[in-house]
């Protein structure tokens, strides 16, 4: 790329830690341009699950035999590098749970006890349905009304709908950090000011922001936010919901169970403090322990590196892309969003351009990205999503540009 990008990264390098990214799909060398799904998987982590099932594996918390111990050691010690990388105050603040939408669940669960028919929450219209979802059965569960802050044409929140929205009856809000089908980053801060002025509290889905942007809970002072493993370079199957200490004990247990109780009689169970009484079960050990060495990895590339360097392939990607006649692009310009271009081209379905960029090797999501409320906002059955990592090059965009090209000719 240019003298710039390569002196923020060392791409060459870091692509050998990617077994994944020089294998072939379809006879052709594989682009892998869907991140925002899932990121890949260096080998430093995949080294980390070998060894824990080689040297580590035991039951945590449970055993005094000593390979319990070292699990568990390693299980924690993954725990406070999660802390350290979020900046939370106290280690069991960090709930590890399956993922963000686990974490969400979680929550949800919770209020159901708390949250009054006159109580109103409000969600972002530009959420996952992971975060829509779980409000809605909650809504139902206690008669609270949901509200929408709405969006603009541009991929945006109207900020002043929200402060319009906002009052002495709204008990939660919930919006990402950044939108999975548009990459937009949204002004979280301003939006948990806003909302703890009325006394409501906030949880950020932060699934699409830690691949990008180093979220620091403190500074931020927001309540809950959460965080999936595979998409920053760790497994399936594990993630952070970080809550304020006082909230966390203030909400119920979600899931009954070993691990989540201090005493048990037929009469009565008591429940252990955090963050195990929200961990009931065996939970994914090699996960979250692999989950810290995914941290260590992306913090030793380093975020305002990786954020640079991201920025410039947006740029270039945004640009190229203009240049094909027909293409709509959705979503603000590159300087407030994340590294994806979410796209159409004209008289075109998403899936059959998908298809065929597969077929020359090019991994796109298409469709409604899990978002239906943004499709539906602007009237397309879905789109094209390509969305980057450090790890991707000029070269692969240019392959992708190349691709589209050839596909849109076959189409047309
Ligand atoms: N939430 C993931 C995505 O946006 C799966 O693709």
């Amino acid at each position: 790329m240019t003298n710039t990008s390569e002196q923020l990264l060392d791409i060459e390098k870091i692509r050998k830690d990617f077994p994944i990214l020089h294998r072939e799909i379809n006879g052709k060398p594989l682009v892998y341009f869907d991140n925002a799904a899932t990121s890949q998987t260096p080998k430093q982590v995949i080294d980390c699950i070998v060894d824990y099932y080689e040297t580590k594996n035991a039951n945590i918390h449970r055993g005094v035999h000593s390979l319990s111990q070292i699990a568990t050691d390693a299980y924690e010690a993954a725990r406070e590098k999660v802390r350290a990388h979020f900046n939370a105050e106290h280690s069991h603040e960090i709930i590890l749970t399956s993922g963000t939408t686990h974490s969400i669940n979680l929550v949800a669960n919770g209020y159901a006890s708390i949250l009054k028919p006159e109580d109103e929450i409000l969600v972002s219209a530009m959420e996952h349905h992971s975060n829509i979802v779980p409000w809605q059965i909650l809504c139902q569960k206690t008669g609270a009304t949901l509200k929408v802050i709405p969006m603009s044409h541009k991929g945006e929140l109207e900020m002043e709908t929200y402060k319009g929205l906002i009052n002495e009856n709204t008990k939660l809000v919930f919006v990402n950090h950044v939108s999975n089908a548009l990459g937009t980053i949204n002004p979280i801060k301003e939006i948990i000011e806003i909302a703890h002025d009325v006394g409501a509290k906030v949880l950020i889905d932060g699934a699409q922001s830690a691949p990008h942007i180093k979220a620091d809970v403190q500074a931020l002072d927001v309540d809950y936010y959460t965080v999936s493993a595979h998409k920053i370079c760790g497994p399936t199957g594990v993630g952070m919901l970080y809550g304020k200490e006082d909230l966390l004990n203030m909400l119920p247990p979600y899931q009954g169970g070993g691990e989540m109780i201090a005493e048990v009689t037929f009469e009565k169970t008591t429940y252990a403090g955090l963050p195990h009484k929200f961990e009931a079960g065996t939970p994914n050990i090699s996960g979250g322990i692999a989950f810290g060495a995914a941290l260590d990895y992306m913090n030793s590339i380093g975020f305002d590196a990786i954020a640079a360097y991201e920025m410039e392939l947006l740029k270039y990607a945004t640009s190229e892309l203009q240049k094909i006649e027909g293409v709509t692009i959705y979503g603000t310009s590159p300087e407030h969003k994340t590294a994806v271009l979410s796209f159409n081209i004209e008289n075109l379905h998403p899936y059959d351009i998908g298809t065929l960029l597969d077929k020359m090797g090019i991994a796109v999501r298409t469709g409604h990205h899990c978002a239906q409320p943004i499709m539906e906002f602007y009237k397309i059955p879905g789109t094209v999503r390509a969305s980057f990592a450090f790890y991707n090059t000029k070269e692969e965009i240019d392959a992708f540009i190349t691709a589209l090209k050839k596909a849109k000719s076959m189409l047309l």
